[in-house]
């Protein structure tokens, strides 16, 4: 496909960066086919990658934006701090070792992966390397409504992003109104929910799409879009990655909206981040790394 970029929609964060508002994420694409991927996605036309600490493929994205022949700053490069990396100290080490994987001088978006731990200590590292110009953009991920507010309030620079689970199953859409008012934008992780509940086979997206000519999957990522949410859709599949790009010649209607609107279970397809049990089982992983656990084996989404 010969994807004109002029066909990107672009979102405008809180400090004037411009990001793109559909990327490419690389959460659960193994090191192995990660650079593979990040080629065919640069080639196909996106001009954005989510990547994390934790996602163990750093370097790999790094070196296909490098041998890409795309120029870096026509690239939107996102990463994430990892919770043993919280602190003052321990989260300017880990940016700076993520330079270093990411062959660049500076990240467009660093994010706080999880709220827990010592994420305000984190923040005010994330704050210098963005007034020293390392870091483009800074914000949080898998903040719910509470702690998003909480970090805002007590927190002199906002967080200009909020990566979270959003799709048809889990709008979050009160968390959506707190966000407008501290300047906030929405990113969606999942925005296929991966496949769970049936996401792609569901009836209410099939009939939308068939109106369109489109798939289930462009619909899911036309209806975020239209909401104002940031997309970063993942696949291994170079085809796949071209149809979830082609989304920026149709549009949903209001009630097609509407529709979408009533499938919302306000329930995560993957786990509650307010679960105690699963704080518990976030701890017991910062600890087992600390005792050089075999990290690439936690099989857990995050
Ligand atoms: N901040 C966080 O805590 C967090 C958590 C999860 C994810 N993320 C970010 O969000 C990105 C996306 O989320 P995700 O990877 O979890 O899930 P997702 O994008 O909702 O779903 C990915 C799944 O959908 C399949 N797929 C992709 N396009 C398709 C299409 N057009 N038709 C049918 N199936 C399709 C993929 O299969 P194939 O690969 O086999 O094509 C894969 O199994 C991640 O890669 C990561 O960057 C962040």
């Amino acid at each position: 496909m010969a994807f004109d970029s002029n066909d990107m929609m672009y979102v405008t964060l809180s400090n004037g960066v411009k990001m793109p508002q559909l990327g490419y994420g690389v959460y659960q694409v193994g090191a192995e086919e990660c650079e593979r991927c990040v080629t065919d996605a640069l080639e196909v036309g996106y001009r954005h990658i989510d990547t994390a600490q934790s996602y163990f493929n750093e370097e790999q994205v790094g070196a296909a934006i490098a041998a890409s022949g795309v120029d870096r700053d026509d690239v939107f490069l996102t990463t994430k701090v990892w919770l043993e990396h919280y602190g003052e100290g321990a989260t300017r080490a880990s940016v700076e070792d993520s330079l270093r994987k990411l062959q660049t001088e500076y990240i467009d978006l660093v994010l706080l992966h999880q709220p827990f731990g010592d994420a305000f200590g984190a923040w005010r590292d994330l704050v210098r390397l963005y007034e020293e110009g390392k870091v483009r953009a800074i914000g949080i991920s898998n903040f719910y409504v509470d702690r998003m507010v909480e970090f805002c309030e007590f927190n002199e620079v906002k967080p200009m992003v909020n990566q979270m689970e959003r799709h048809p199953l889990n709008q979050n859409t009160e968390l959506m109104e707190w966000e407008k008012k501290y300047g906030v934008v929405p990113e969606a992780w999942a925005p296929f929910g991966e496949g769970r509940g049936d996401l792609f086979e569901n009836e209410v997206l099939a009939q939308i799409g068939a109106a369109h000519g489109k798939s289930t999957a462009q619909v899911m990522l036309r209806w975020n879009l239209q909401r104002g949410v940031v997309v970063i859709p993942k696949s291994v599949h170079r085809e796949r990655m071209e149809q979830n790009l082609d989304v920026f010649d149709f549009s949903l209607s209001d009630e097609e909206m509407a529709q979408i609107a009533l499938l919302d279970t306000e329930t995560s397809s993957f786990f509650s981040h307010a679960d105690p049990k699963m704080i518990q089982w976030f701890a017991q992983i910062v600890e087992e790394r600390k005792t050089n656990h075999d990290h690439r084996k936690d099989k857990k989404n995050w």
